[in-house]
């Protein structure tokens, strides 16, 4: 396949299908090989965050990855970074459905749980509606790019929190969650080195107009 057909084919709402369809698949794959009713929502819980993970992290470092390493894949990344933004809320939603499901089936969950436990998870849930409403692209028209990049920026900030909290505090418990961990803070690596490439840019760019200006004189 080349490369215009798979621009034609995955993309749009087309790719949001797809992710959409897969997300729900994985989760019920995860409900359906555990035999107890409440660990395998329990297992669908997990999936769905991981899932989400994997897509919060392509979305977090599509501009970035599209400066370091311009190339079709990163600049299809980069198109398609909406999408991927709302199927990573997606995700969350079957993370929402598959919590309230298991409160349902364990009535001790929500009486166990604190408000502060809660807190984090309900300020990330917030982010990712405000996220995902702010998408829609006549409210972003509406709201201006200034103001849309400050409530992009800081919302994706705020999701990348609770995804580190949630995994940094399950390494001492299973040290495998150090995995993910690496990722998130990878991910953070990469951002600061594409921000710190484009300023470079910028700043040469700059410097080389007087230069150009003086020889054209
Ligand atoms: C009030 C809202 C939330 C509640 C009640 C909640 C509840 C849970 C529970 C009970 C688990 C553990 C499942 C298990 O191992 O048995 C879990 C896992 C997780 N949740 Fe949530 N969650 C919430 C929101 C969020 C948000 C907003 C995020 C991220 C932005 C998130 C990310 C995660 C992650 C990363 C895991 C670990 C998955 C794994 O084991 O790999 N959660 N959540």
């Amino acid at each position: 396949m080349n490369t215009m057909t798979q621009r034609s084919t995955l993309h749009g709402w087309r790719l949001f299908l797809l992710l959409a369809v897969t997300l729900v698949a994985l989760a019920l794959a995860a409900f359906a090989t555990v035999p107890d009713a409440a660990e395998a929502t329990r297992a669908a819980i997990r999936v769905t965050a991981r899932t989400s993970f994997l897509l919060f992290l392509a979305a977090f470092t599509a501009s970035s990855f599209a400066i370091l390493l311009p190339m079709p894949a990163t600049q299809w990344l980069l198109r398609e970074r909406r999408v991927i933004g709302l199927s990573f809320a997606f995700s969350h939603l079957l993370h929402a459905i598959a919590i309230t499901t298991f409160g349902v089936l364990n009535p001790a969950f929500w009486p166990e749980r604190t408000a502060l436990g809660n807190l984090p998870g309900s300020i990330g849930y917030v982010a990712i509606l405000v996220l995902a409403v702010t998408s829609h692209r006549g409210i972003a028209r509406r709201m201006g790019p200034t103001a849309w990049r400050r409530v992009h920026l800081a919302g994706m900030w705020i999701i990348a929190a609770v995804f580190a909290y949630s995994y940094f505090k399950r390494v001492p418990a299973n040290f495998w969650y150090a995995v993910p961990s690496a990722m998130l803070f990878t991910a953070f690596v990469v951002r600061w080195i594409a921000k710190g490439a484009q300023k470079l840019r910028r700043q040469q760019r700059t410097g080389q107009r007087p230069a150009s200006a003086h020889s054209a004189r």
